[in-house]
């Protein structure tokens, strides 16, 4: 066996920020949790400062910042032996309203990490394992993850760039947000548009009672949450049905597709949230089809494999695939209505 060791060491160097990264999401996690990066972007600190603005261990507190700081993901002046958040920082780690927040992720990537050794087995049984199942963290930290997402682009392009259902939704609308999770969409959604009712489903209990919670403190009315499967989810007609990242995740997505038909009004609209993937696996190899294909190995796949019908389209399955789903749950019309780098717009109609 020939190494060459130019190849060799590219290839480590590749490992050693990956292993940086791995153990860095559990630092993400703590300092979002202790509120050390909403407390840094109070101003530049030193390990003690910042441990007395936190009520935390200095000697944690300097660990951690050291490990973020070698990371980059706090800056540090060796004159000062002081710590600070950079502007850009600050806007992704410490502000949780803001529309690039970023620890969600590492929340939702933590969680999932704990299904690994049941995960493992399913590869020799073929088990699948529902969302339910998983850590609390998959559920919080998938709401944290999104909802960012969901404020920088539901309400100001991703409902326009659909026919008619703006205009439709501001005079007074009846909508179902199907698989919502904790309801961030439903809620967004309710608050946009105060005529329209909106009601969220979803089969997994503990998500549909946060989402009523959530609903409750943010005040909004006009919006409610009931635990229902995709195929049988009541309440129809409805002028607009949504699926936020959760189409792939069922195990019978022809037979959602065509309970959604359904539940529609005749001139009603579909609109699927996917993860943004092209049809062809090696245009996927990409830092994003990475992150996409790992969360479907641990939470996405199992998810579909646990229900009726198991088709497992996975989170990377593309326009293709998921045109074939919609028409053959019934729908004739099928576009891209839009995309961002992590999602895939679709607009399917009677
Ligand atoms: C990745 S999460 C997305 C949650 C939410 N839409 C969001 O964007 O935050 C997938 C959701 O689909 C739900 N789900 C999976 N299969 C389902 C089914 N057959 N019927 C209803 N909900 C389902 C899960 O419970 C989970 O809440």
């Amino acid at each position: 066996m020939q190494i060459d060791t130019d190849k060799l060491n590219e290839f480590l160097g590749r490992f050693v920020g990956d292993l940086g990264a791995a153990v860095h999401a559990g630092m993400v996690v703590i300092g979002d949790r202790l509120g050390l990066y909403k407390a840094l972007s109070e101003g530049p600190a030193s390990p003690s400062e910042l441990a007395e603005r936190t009520k935390t261990d200095p000697r944690y507190v300097r660990e951690w910042l050291s490990s973020q700081a070698a990371g980059g993901y706090v800056a540090y002046d060796p004159a000062a032996d002081k710590f600070s958040l950079t502007p850009e920082q600050a806007f992704t780690l410490a502000d949780e309203t803001s529309p690039a927040y970023l620890p969600g992720a590492f929340q939702l990537a933590l969680g999932s990490l704990k299904s690994v050794p049941r995960i493992a087995e399913a590869f020799r049984s073929g088990a699948g394992m529902g969302w339910g199942e998983h850590d609390t963290d998959v559920f919080h930290g998938c709401e944290k993850f999104f909802r960012p997402g969901y404020v920088a682009n539901l309400i100001s392009s991703w409902i326009p760039a659909l026919d008619g259902v703006q205009e439709k939704l501001a005079k007074g609308g009846r909508v179902a947000d199907v698989g919502c999770g904790k309801g961030a969409s439903s809620i967004l959604m309710a608050q946009a548009f105060p005529k329209s009712q909106i009601v969220g489903f979803d089969y997994h209990v503990e998500s549909i009672e946060a989402a009523r919670e959530s609903a409750r403190r943010a005040g909004v009315t006009n919006v409610s949450f009931e635990v229902a499967k995709a195929k049988e989810y009541e309440g129809g007609p409805y002028d607009f049905v949504t699926v936020f990242d959760c189409l792939h995740d069922m195990g019978d997505p022809v037979g959602a597709a065509g309970h959604v038909r359904e539940s529609l009004a005749p001139d009603g609209t579909w609109m699927i949230v996917e993860p943004f993937a092209h049809d062809e696996l090696k245009d996927n190899l990409n830092p994003v089809g990475r992150v996409y294909y790992s969360f479907s190995t641990l939470l996405c796949t199992p998810c579909s494999r646990s229900q009726e019908v198991g088709l497992c389209l996975g989170a990377q399955a593309g326009e293709a695939r998921m045109r074939k789903v919609i028409t053959s749950g019934g729908f004739t019309r099928f576009r891209r209505a839009t995309e961002t780098p992590f999602n895939l717009v679709y607009e399917a109609r009677p």
